[in-house]
């Protein structure tokens, strides 16, 4: 499909946005990655169920997936597990008794486009069959934005060079399995529990084998044009399988037009007895009010989206377009009820679809500043998963509540034991045991949430018991000796060393944890007693354990090497054998230094991703720029960027730290992570936190955009080809739209009020007015 080539519905349906936003996926190669990577990259969804980008006919290699948020289960798997779900998009055709497939047949022409503005994946290829026949098949598929349950195909088929019987296939599949640990290992979630036909749609509901949870589906298949057409249809239930078989007389030439509509539900939105009867009304409902009519509203949503999250960067394509792709990433993957959002998105069963850091400190900052109401379902999640938290203190011999490193459905900490597939190697796993800081990333977003957007009600109904009960657990978890206060046997964000002691990052977000519990103890005791006295009684909170956690506070710290002021990453950390980074493969990815190899590296001071800088990131005011620069040359050396984490933080902090030219490189490494395939798993899924990372990166690295309690404070530095930048961001209930040049920015804060707010451009406070546009002038330093 050439640039202005039309698709095949563009007049009635759905025209191709412009060139910019969209990626292309053009030729079919066979290899299993290749396969693989395309269907991650095309992935559609609404954050309530995602599909993979799988060719229809689903070639051999395939891995196609379709993925509900929450839905896990462990049957024989050795932890809970995101459950592969039946898709609805599987179309296959038949001439003479064989396949039109990728795999078998040659691709005269073939390509997928995702349209990242309107939420939709198109296809076109032309197959020369081994008989010598040739057909176009071209679809159109939706994930429904504005309706979660609803998804469409739309199939248009034409035979090139012959006329005669054409067999067209499309059904619902139940006999789908989760990949396991060793390859060729199956894992079966799903039972059947229904599949049903009437005289328009056919219904299948599967059961997930150990948490019964019910997923119905339903679907309509039909031709829709030519109108009249005398054709057979045959819809069998084979098993699990459900195919509703059409066969026509086709014409060379000629174009034939089908329609498929979904519906897929489960017992958590439905009663499970009225699943069918609810499933079935819905469908009716899609069908009655026409494809078209839902598309457009489909694409208002779309648009709707885009006018708040687009973030536009003149003068540099390159940047603009893997920025809007990550941003497309993150509009499809806020839940629209109360959800965790996985380390993979719902783009694979990659880490098993659990839940980690990643979301609090890399994700969730773009819902928070764009889509608070998603922003608050990916927090209430953690709220709703506490009381799992409180049963892994408990197990653990602690108090209060810990966050799991690794969560699923209940919160109850689900860290495989053994090495997850996507490293490939089997060793036995301490981060489910040791990985604690996650308990205070949660309450960083918490915090975050709650500056940014002024959510009081969440605050008082949530928050300040999520804050309250992690904060009695590290009460239970410090070690007090004596001068300083200790936190033993954690890993903190580099993995690649185990069982430290007093890792930075950790302390340091303790310390600011217990610090925030207190003080929020102290000031909702005097602005809303009735509700700290509630609380209190309901966990059996004093004042003395309050004025205990501010003490541990104080006590708590990191270490420093007097002379140069680099931050120790954990006690011990500068004796061990020093190495820096300084070769590079082919690809620019660091080597690990002659004889370190993965067993040894533990006794050297190469660092997995950002940990030090992870927690300057965090605090960026505590920390002189002096204290930025020394860090950053010491730690960005020894960093072997082994986790897709590590990008943006270096982006964010060689931004501040002046390291400018880094920055920028770092900056597309992140955000290009998963469209160059750059740690070759893209084929396992979309690594979510270098997504939310690429968003930080630009709003407050190149932005360099926060906002302190009242105020909005800006740090901006472009790279040079950056003519500009723009962004909008919500703040409580204003808006605030952001205009950066190279010498100056503008700033409107649209509010219903007209009031002045203070504005801190580098150092320099001025006070803005709302409603009107203030222009700035500065010199990045
Ligand atoms: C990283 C963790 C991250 C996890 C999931 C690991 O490789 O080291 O920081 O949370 O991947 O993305």
């Amino acid at each position: 499909m050439g640039a202005d080539a039309r698709v095949p519905w563009a007049d009635s349906l759905l025209e191709l946005s412009k060139e910019e936003w969209l990626l292309r996926k053009s030729g079919f190669r066979r290899s299993e990655k290749h396969i693989r990577i395309n269907e991650t990259l095309l992935t559609l969804g609404n954050g309530y169920l995602n599909i993979r980008g799988s060719l229809e006919e689903l070639p051999s290699g395939h891995a196609g997936g379709m993925y509900i948020s929450g839905v896990y289960d462990k049957s024989e798997a050795d932890v809970e597990e995101l459950v592969k779900c039946p898709m609805w998009t599987d179309l296959s055709l038949w001439v003479e008794g064989q396949k039109f497939c990728l795999s078998t047949s040659r691709a005269i022409q073939h390509e997928q486009i995702l349209d990242l503005k309107k939420g939709a994946l198109h296809r076109r290829t032309t197959y020369r069959h081994p008989t010598g026949k040739i057909l176009t098949l071209e679809t159109l598929r939706i994930v429904m934005l504005h309706n979660q349950h609803y998804g469409c195909m739309l199939v248009r088929i034409t035979p090139r060079n012959f006329s005669g019987p054409l067999r067209v296939f499309s059904g619902l599949n139940g006999g789908v399995c989760n990949r396991g640990y060793f390859p060729e290992e199956l894992l079966k979630h799903l039972q059947l529990e229904k599949i049903e036909r009437g005289r328009n749609f056919m219904y299948l509901e599967m059961k997930t084998r150990e948490q019964e949870m019910r997923i119905a589906e339903a679907a309509s298949w039909r031709l829709v044009a030519p109108p009249g057409q005398h054709l057979k249809w045959e819809p069998r239930i084979y098993g699990e399988k459900f195919t509703s078989e059409i066969t026509l007389d086709v014409q060379r030439g000629k174009p034939y037009l089908f329609e498929k509509l979904s519906v897929v539900t489960t017992a958590r939105e439905v009663p499970p007895e009225a699943m069918m009867k609810d499933a079935i009304c819905r469908l009716r409902a899609f069908v009655r009010k026409g494809v078209q009519t839902e598309i457009r509203s489909h694409v208002s949503l779309w648009d709707e989206r885009w006018k708040q999250a687009d973030v536009q960067i003149q003068g540099d394509d390159a940047a603009q377009k893997a920025l809007r792709y990550n941003i497309y990433q993150l509009l499809i993957n806020g839940p629209p009820a109360p959800g965790g959002v996985g380390a993979k998105f719902l783009s694979s069963e990659g880490y098993l679809g659990h839940v980690f850091w990643d979301t609090e400190i890399f994700i969730l900052p773009f819902f928070i500043y764009n889509f608070p109401d998603i922003a608050r379902n990916m927090l209430l999640y953690r709220f709703n998963t506490l009381p799992g938290a409180r049963e892994n203190a408990r197990r653990l011999g602690y108090a209060g509540a810990k966050y799991a490193w690794e969560s699923a459905t209940t919160g109850v900490d689900v860290t495989p034991r053994f090495a997850s597939k996507l490293e490939r190697t089997i060793r036995f796993i301490y981060t489910g045991a040791e990985e604690d800081h996650i308990v205070s990333d949660v309450i960083y977003g918490v915090e975050k949430y709650f500056r940014v957007t002024g959510d009081e009600a969440f605050l008082v109904d949530c928050g300040l018991e999520m804050i309250f009960l992690t904060a009695r657990f590290w009460a239970s978890r410090v070690i007090d000796s004596g001068e300083r206060c200790e936190i033993r046997c954690v890993i903190g964000p580099d993995e690649f060393h185990e069982h430290v002691d007093n890792n930075a990052y950790t302390n340091a977000l303790v310390k600011w944890h217990l610090k925030l519990a207190a003080m929020l103890f102290k000031h909702v005791g005097k602005s809303r007693p009735e509700v700290l006295e509630a609380l209190s009684e309901r966990l059996s909170l004093t004042r003395a354990e309050a004025a205990a956690w501010l003490r541990m506070s104080r006590k708590l710290g990191f270490r420093r090497d007097q002379k140069t002021g680099v931050i120790e990453q954990f006690d011990g950390y500068f004796a061990l054998k020093d190495h820096v980074i300084d070769r590079f493969d082919r690809e620019g990815h660091p080597v690990l230094p002659r004889g370190v190899t993965y067993r040894n590296i533990a006794s050297t001071r190469l660092i997995k991703q950002g940990d030090v800088l992870m927690m300057i990131m965090l605090f960026p005011h505590a920390f002189t720029r002096k204290e930025i620069e020394v860090n950053y040359d010491f730690y960005e050396k020894r960093t072997a960027h082994k986790s897709s984490l590590s990008h943006c933080v270096h982006a964010i902090m060689g931004i501040q730290a002046g390291r400018r030219q880094h920055a920028y490189s770092y900056f597309m490494k992140t955000a290009l992570f998963d469209l160059e395939n750059l740690h070759k798993n893209t084929d396992l899924g979309i690594h979510a936190a270098a997504v939310g990372g690429t968003w930080q990166t630009v709003i407050s690295g190149f932005g360099g955009f926060s906002i302190k309690s009242d105020r909005l404070v800006l740090k901006p530095w472009l790279p040079k080809k950056w003519e500009s930048l723009s962004f909008s961001v919500r703040w409580r209930d204003r808006t605030v739209d952001v205009k950066v040049l190279h010498d100056r920015v503008s700033v409107l804060v649209h509010s219903l009020e007209d009031i002045e707010l203070p504005l801190t451009l580098y150092r320099k406070t001025s006070r803005i007015r709302t409603n009107v546009l203030t222009e700035l002038p500065y010199t990045a330093s």
